[in-house]
C-alpha cells in the first residue's frame, strides 16, 4: 500500500483547530516536523505555546484521529515542543493581533511599563502611588493592570467601582478618587477566582483593554506589568512598541541578576528602560537609626550595569504598605512622608523626562513633517533621563 505524502498529512491537520485561538495548527505554524516512516509510522510534532499548554491532551487526540484516517497509516506518534519567542511573536502577527488599529490609544502620550523580574517588589504599589502622585501634578494618568493572575491595582486605588460600557460600546474605565483613571481584570472576575490563560489570551486581554477601552485623552498611561519576562512583557512590546519601562529592584546585589533579566527582555523586544527604582530601601527609625533589611546598593548597581539612571530609592514603609492595603495612596495622604517624598520624587523625574507633545499611536506615516522625523525608528533619541 503507497504511503501518505506529507501534503497529505499537513491537509489532515489543518482539521485541527487550537479551541482558544480558533484557528488550525497549520495555519497558526504550530505543526514543527511531519515524518513519514517506510513501514506507515507517521510522526507530527506540535509545538506549544507554553510548557505546561493544558490542551496538550486535546491536540494529541485531535492529531491522532485526523492522521489516522488516511490510507497507508500504520500508526501515529504525537511529539510536542515549545514555540522559541521569534515564533510566538510570528503567531501573534498571524492572529492581526500585533497591530492596534489606528487610533486605539491616539489620545494617550506616554506609556510607561513597571516591570520586575520577580513578584513582591512593589511593582504594583509604586505604579499606584506614581500614578496618584502624576495626577496631583496635574496630569491626566490611567493605570492598566497588566497582571491578571494577581491584579491589585482596584485595591491599592481604592476603586470599587464596576466598569460602565458607553454608547459607543466602549468600556469605561473606574476613576479613582486620585483622578487616576483604572482598567484590571480584578474588575472581571469574581473575587480571587483564579485567571489560567495561555499567553496568547494574555494577549488579546491586553489587546482589548488598550481597544476597548475608553481611556480618552492621557498624558501617561502606567502599565503595572506581571512579574518575570513572560508573554505579556512581549505584547506590551508589540502593541505599544514606544512604551519604555522602569524596572524596580530591591537593594539586595543578590537580586540584580533576576531584574536585569526583564531589561535583557525589554532589550529584545527593543522596548527603552528609562531607568530603575530601587524599593525596600534602608527603614529609618523615629530615632534616626537606619536599617538596610535588604541590603544596600542594588538598585544603583543595576542602573550602572544598564546604563541608565536610577530614578530614585523608596524606602522600606509600614505608611506605605498600609495605605496601599487601604486603597490611599501615600503620595496624596502624607506626601511629605519619607516613602511619600521618595516616590513624588521619581514622579517628577518621569514627568520631567517624557515628551508630553507627542500623541503614543503617530507612525511616520501618519505624523505632520514637522516630527516625523523624531518617530518610527528614530523614537529612540528623544530625550531619555
Ligand atoms: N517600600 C515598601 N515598604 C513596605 N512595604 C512595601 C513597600 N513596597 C511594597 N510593599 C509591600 O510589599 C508587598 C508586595 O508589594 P506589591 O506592590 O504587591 O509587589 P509586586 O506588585 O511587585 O508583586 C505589598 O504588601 C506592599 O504593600
Ligand atoms: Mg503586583
Amino acid at each position: 500500500m503507497s504511503l501518505p505524502t506529507e501534503e497529505q498529512v499537513r491537509e489532515k491537520l489543518t482539521a485541527v483547530i487550537d479551541p482558544e485561538l480558533r484557528r488550525n495548527i497549520v495555519e497558526l505554524g504550530m505543526v514543527r516536523s511531519i515524518e513519514i516512516k517506510d513501514d506507515g509510522q507517521i510522526n507530527v510534532t506540535v509545538s506549544l505555546t507554553t510548557p505546561g499548554c493544558p490542551i496538550r491532551s486535546h491536540f494529541q487526540d485531535a492529531v491522532v484521529k485526523q492522521v489516522s484516517q488516511l490510507d497507508g497509516v500504520s500508526g501515529v506518534g504525537v511529539g510536542f515542543d515549545v514555540l522559541s519567542e521569534d515564533e510566538k511573536a510570528g503567531l501573534m502577527q498571524t492572529l492581526g493581533r500585533g497591530k492596534l488599529p489606528q487610533g486605539a490609544l491616539a489620545q494617550v502620550k506616554n506609556v510607561i511599563g513597571i516591570a520586575s523580574g520577580k513578584g513582591g517588589v512593589g511593582k504594583s504599589t509604586l505604579t499606584a502611588n506614581l500614578a496618584a502622585a502624576i495626577a496631583a501634578e496635574g496630569h491626566s494618568v490611567g493605570v492598566l493592570d497588566c497582571d491578571v493572575y494577581g491584579y491589585s491595582i482596584p485595591r491599592m486605588l481604592g476603586v470599587d467601582l464596576k466598569p460602565e460600557v458607553n454608547a459607543e460600546r466602549k468600556i469605561l474605565p473606574p476613576v479613582a478618587e486620585s483622578g487616576v483613571r483604572t482598567m484590571s481584570m480584578g474588575y472581571f472576575v469574581n473575587d480571587n477566582a483564579a485567571v489560567v490563560w495561555r499567553g496568547a489570551m494574555l494577549h488579546k486581554a491586553l489587546q482589548q483593554f488598550l481597544e476597548d477601552v475608553a481611556w480618552g485623552e492621557l498624558d501617561y498611561l502606567l502599565l503595572d506589568l506581571p512579574p518575570g519576562t513572560g508573554d505579556v512583557a512581549m505584547s506590551m512590546a508589540q502593541l505599544l512598541p514606544q512604551a519604555k519601562i522602569a524596572i524596580v529592584t530591591t537593594p539586595q546585589p543578590a537580586a540584580q541578576s533576576v531584574a536585569a533579566r526583564s531589561a535583557e527582555m525589554a532589550g529584545k523586544v527593543d522596548v527603552e528602560v528609562m531607568g530603575v527604582i530601587e524599593n525596600m530601601a534602608g527603614f529609618t527609625t523615629p530615632g534616626g537609626e537606619t536599617f538596610s533589611i535588604f541590603g544596600e546598593g542594588g538598585g544603583e548597581m543595576l542602573a550602572n550595569e544598564l546604563g541608565v539612571p536610577l530614578l530614585g530609592d523608596v524606602p522600606l514603609s509600614e505608611e506605605l504598605r498600609e495605605h496601599a492595603d487601604t486603597g490611599n495612596p501615600l503620595t496624596i495622604d502624607q506626601p511629605d512622608s519619607p516613602a511619600g517624598e521618595a516616590i513624588r520624587g521619581i514622579a517628577r523625574k518621569i514627568i520631567a523626562n517624557t515628551p508630553r507633545e507627542l500623541p503614543m499611536i503617530q507612525t511616520a506615516q501618519t505624523a505632520t513633517p514637522e516630527i516625523a522625523p523624531k518617530l518610527g525608528k528614530n523614537a529612540r533619541e528623544l530625550p531619555v533621563l
